[in-house]
């Protein structure tokens, strides 16, 4: 993290304002305050930072509520790689891992970049790989999250040099071309990995789809937003007629905390979240890097694992153990603990400490012009602008509750419904169901981690191409957008860049 605050932004934007002001019939002013949607993450989450390093700061919250050296204690926990070894800073790496630390699939606190290849070090590869049956589910033998790391003599369940992507063209209804003539195109990955890429047995059908990142950055005020507020935004979508994934909506489905109380998801494309702190990033500490902590003391394996580790013969030899004895290890759920429960609670305040940054250029008019054709567009129906975030006391994780900073009653900007929808794309998530995802902050990709792709596997390499792949409830939206003149479809995409 490098802590560089830009008053620029703040200065230009002000002096804008105060200048329509002044021709505001003739009216003087003294110091115009900038509009609530420059604070995308409200007063208490919003930071006036358009650096590289914008998606990694503090909220104004950290310093207020007295989380400052905690918050950079935990950030290291995010930025740094884990090791194998028993004991110092953040050991405890494996058997098997997604990655060494969270950074490489989260480069500069964003999404993952668009890979050709899978290789957990190639720094930004953020892809995960969802391993699948003919029915959508998750194959059994691996982990939700498949590994393709591992300390010796383990072997990892996926081979990773034997993962192929390949891009292919895709060719739309109107070939790829607006009404004015200008032409885009479109491209999406097919991925295969061959039989004996895998140390586990395999059912005899699977297929395999890619998930990108989510950027991290905000995660802390969406947690902020009550309930209630998700459930009204449901029930109002429901009235529109939209093609809603409503067994998430069934009480019966909603997600457990350690307390046992339960939510209504609202994190990840899959909605498999529904706090912040039994979240992503909480679950991800554990299952990303096998380290064990007093609340997980099981490694994130499968039955199917131990089984295979523990009568493969070289794995026997070089351990000098039973077969027995390796599955019982590796079966164990009474692990010693690998990270301490204050480091935990650091990265937790980290995690939910990280600001937005603030929206830039609202005043310019091209700006405006997007801004109007967003709304006008249907965009917003999806994209819902803001969100007002509720008392925020926490209750689920007896471990980190009282000790989180708090966003309470705060206007915020992320553009997302939190619902998720069938964009009907070629070799689309699986199940089909994706979150609207936040568009706030997006505009500062390329800055922040060196690409600037979107959509749920990195398919759209730029606004207009993620655009053109919506279809289902949001295909009238992309019409309207494709009829647009030119010089529109601009200032839309200047918009979505400046939120
Ligand atoms: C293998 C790459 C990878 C690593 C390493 C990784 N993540 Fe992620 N992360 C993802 C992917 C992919 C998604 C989106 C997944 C989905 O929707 O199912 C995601 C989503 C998230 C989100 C959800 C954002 C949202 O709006 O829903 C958070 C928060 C997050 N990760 C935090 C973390 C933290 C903290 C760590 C380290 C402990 C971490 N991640 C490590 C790949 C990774
Ligand atoms: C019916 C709901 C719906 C409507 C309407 C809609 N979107 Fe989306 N949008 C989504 C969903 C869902 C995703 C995530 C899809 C994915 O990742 O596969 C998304 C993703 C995006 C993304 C990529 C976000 C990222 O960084 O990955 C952009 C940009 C976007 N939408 C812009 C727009 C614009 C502009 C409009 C209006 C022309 C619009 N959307 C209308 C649901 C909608």
């Amino acid at each position: 993290m490098k802590k560089l605050i830009l008053f620029s932004i703040l200065f230009s934007a002000t002096a804008l304002v105060s200048c329509d002001n002044d021709n505001n019939n003739g009216q003087t002013t003294t110091e115009t305050e900038l509009s609530e949607e420059y604070y995308s993450g409200g007063k208490l989450g919003t930071v006036f930072n358009e650096s590289p390093y914008a998606y990694e700061q503090p909220t104004p919250a950290i310093d207020e509520q007295g989380f400052t050296t905690a918050f950079v204690r935990g950030e290291s926990l995010f930025e740094k790689e884990f090791n194998s070894n028993s004991s110092g800073v953040r050991h405890g790496l494996g058997p098997v891992s997604v990655r060494s630390s969270c950074i490489t699939c989260h480069p500069g606190y964003g999404h993952g970049k668009r890979m050709d290849r899978y290789r957990a070090n190639d720094f930004g590869n953020g892809y995960l790989l969802v391993v699948i049956d003919e029915n959508d589910n998750y194959v059994s033998s691996l982990t939700g999250m498949p590994q393709v790391q591992a300390v010796a003599p383990f072997l990892p369940p996926v081979d990773e040099t034997k993962i192929n992507i390949e891009w292919k063209e895709y060719v739309d209804e109107w070939g790829n071309t607006f009404p004015d003539g200008e032409k885009y195109s479109l491209i999406y990955p097919e991925v295969t990995i061959p039989r004996n890429a895998f140390s586990v047995p395999m059912p005899d059908y699977y297929k395999v789809r890619l998930e990108a990142t989510i950027g991290v950055y905000g995660t802390g005020l969406i947690d902020a937003i009550p309930d209630d507020s998700l459930l009204a935004q449901y029930r109002y979508e429901k009235s529109l007629g939209f093609n809603l994934n409503d067994a998430k909506y069934d009480p019966a489905n909603f997600i457990k905390e350690a307390d046992g109380t339960s939510h209504p998801g609202r994190y990840t494309y899959g909605l498999t979240r529904g706090t912040l702190q039994n979240g992503p990033g909480a679950n991800a500490i554990w299952n990303i890097t096998n380290v064990t902590r007093s609340n997980r003391k099981y490694n994130y394996i499968t039955e199917a694992y131990a089984i295979a580790m523990s009568q493969n013969p070289d794995v026997q030899k070089e351990l000098g153990k039973t077969e027995k004895e390796i599955y019982d290890e590796l079966m164990s759920k009474d692990l010693p603990e690998e990270m301490s429960d204050d480091d935990y609670i650091e990265f937790m305040v980290w995690h939910r400490g990280l600001a937005v940054p603030a929206a830039r250029n609202l005043d310019d008019a091209t700006v405006q012009r997007g801004k109007e054709l967003f709304y006008n567009s249907g965009c917003t129906a999806c994209h819902r602008p803001s969100w007002t975030t509720g008392a925020d006391n926490y209750t689920g994780d007896p471990l980190v509750q009282g000790k989180l900073p708090k966003y309470p009653y705060q206007k915020i900007w992320p553009y997302t419904d939190l619902l998720q929808h069938r964009l009907e794309m070629i070799n689309n998530i699986r199940t089909g169901w994706c979150r609207t995802t936040p568009l706030w902050g997006r505009g500062l990709s390329e800055k922040c981690t060196g690409a600037g792709e979107h959509l749920h596997d990195m398919r759209a390499r730029n606004y207009n191409e993620a655009i053109m792949w919506h279809g289902g409830d949001a295909a009238r939206s992309r019409d309207i957008y494709r009829q647009l003149p030119k010089a529109d479809r601009e200032a839309l995409v200047k918009f979505l860049e400046s939120i």
